[in-house]
């Protein structure tokens, strides 16, 4: 296996406090050795190991790639009009997402194909090399296991979101569609997927039907995590606390009795900024989320309703600027706590033995990417 030395590296974010005794775990003028598609070896450039390669940077910051774990890709058409009546004043609510059922239940699987594949590498040109998938979009058995399929074309953490709002072939049956996500929807979908998914929300799914469903996935092997909180306050946050959850992602309406159920279960909140940008909503309190000890993630809820953006740089300055994250808090939330949420320990960090996941920016430092907003200053790609 060839090995490569990377030089020029004005500033590493390794996310190892074994550096700096900091959880961003800085290394200045820093150098990382790569073998095959493991990081081995990390330290201050003078004191970096041959290689049989090597690569100089040029004085760049690199960090671990982003690790977007909440995102809704497999879909069609847009919402583009959805999005400018909403900024003529209408709010944001739930039963949009049945437009975009539609249209993907219409659409072939070339067209799904080849909008995953055009999402997934803006991503990756924005520095994305882990992301997290949902179904959600087709909601009948066919739909939601093709969509699985698809998902799993650009990654392993695809997640199972029949659970996301009741089809309105459904609208008077909300049980019996609650019994199909359980029984033949979930036996065509749990091959093809990591996770299960609830959108836990009025006008969605309520608890006992969020707990029902949560439960029927995990006798299949689907491991849960949830969306909750994001309309107004609720039972989901909690329920994801109860169960020990990865994560729940939204988190915008909490109660003090949620942020202390994250604090002591170890539960990731997720927190999904674009959201609130794009529908113009109040943000959550990242700032005393993470004062009260929550482990937190970022991540983009990329999808044509709520919020389509696939950048996470935009999310880490919104993170830093609405939520008053600092920068390196929200540059970890963007990585570890991205891991931390998909329960991944190869990825988020640059340590020996991790994945070579590495985004290298054209600029000095990793602050720049909440000091300079809207800027691509992603400038490569290692992985
Ligand atoms: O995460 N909350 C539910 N699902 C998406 C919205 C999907 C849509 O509006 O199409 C979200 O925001
Ligand atoms: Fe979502």
């Amino acid at each position: 296996m060839t090995s490569v030395l990377l030089t020029g590296i004005a500033e590493l974010v390794t996310n190892d406090p074994v550096h700096d005794g900091t959880p961003l775990g800085l290394v200045h003028d820093a150098a990382v050795v790569i073998q095959g598609h493991r990081v081995a070896w990390v330290g201050p450039r003078q004191q970096a190991p041959d290689a049989d390669d090597a690569r100089d940077l040029g004085g760049r910051a690199v960090l671990p790639g982003f690790v977007d774990s909440h995102s809704h890709l497999v879909f069609a058409g847009d919402r583009a009009a959805e999005f400018a009546a909403r900024m003529s004043g209408e709010s944001y609510a739930a039963g949009g997402i049945r437009t975009t059922v539609a249209a993907t239940r219409a659409a072939t699987d070339e067209q799904l194909i080849a909008n995953v594949a055009r999402l997934g590498a803006e991503m990756r040109r924005q520095g994305t090399t882990t992301v997290e998938v949902k179904s959600g979009y087709g909601l009948t058995v066919r739909d939601e296991a093709r969509s699985l399929v698809i998902a799993g074309l650009i990654t392993e953490e695809t997640t199972f979101l029949g659970a996301h709002v009741v089809p309105p072939e459904y609208a008077d049956d909300p049980a019996g569609y609650v019994e199909l996500v359980t029984g033949p929807m979930l036996d065509a979908a749990a091959p093809h997927a990591r996770w299960i998914d609830v959108f836990c929300e009025r006008g969605a799914f309520d608890e006992d039907q969020a707990r029902a469903i949560l439960a029927a996935g995990g006798a299949q092997g689907l491991k849960g995590r949830l969306h909750a909180n994001q309309l107004g306050p609720g039972p989901g946050v909690r329920l994801a606390c109860e169960l020990g959850l990865a994560a729940v992602d939204h988190c915008t309406f909490l109660e003090a009795a949620d942020v202390t159920a994250l604090a002591e279960s170890g539960t990731v909140a997720t927190l999904l900024p674009g959201v609130e940008f794009s529908t113009r909503s109040p943000y959550p309190d990242a700032r005393g989320l993470v004062d009260a000890g929550v482990t937190v993630a970022l991540a983009s809820d990329c999808n044509p309703g709520s919020c389509y953006t696939s950048s996470m740089p935009l999310c880490v300055a919104l993170a830093v600027r609405e939520m008053r994250m600092t920068p390196g808090e929200a540059i970890w939330s963007a990585t570890a706590g991205g891991a931390r949420a998909l329960g991944r320990d190869d990825v988020g960090v640059i340590a020996p033995g991790k994945r070579a996941h590495l985004t290298v920016l054209e600029a000095p430092s990793h602050v720049h990417l909440a000091y300079r907003p809207g800027v691509p200053l992603v400038a490569e790609v290692i992985a």
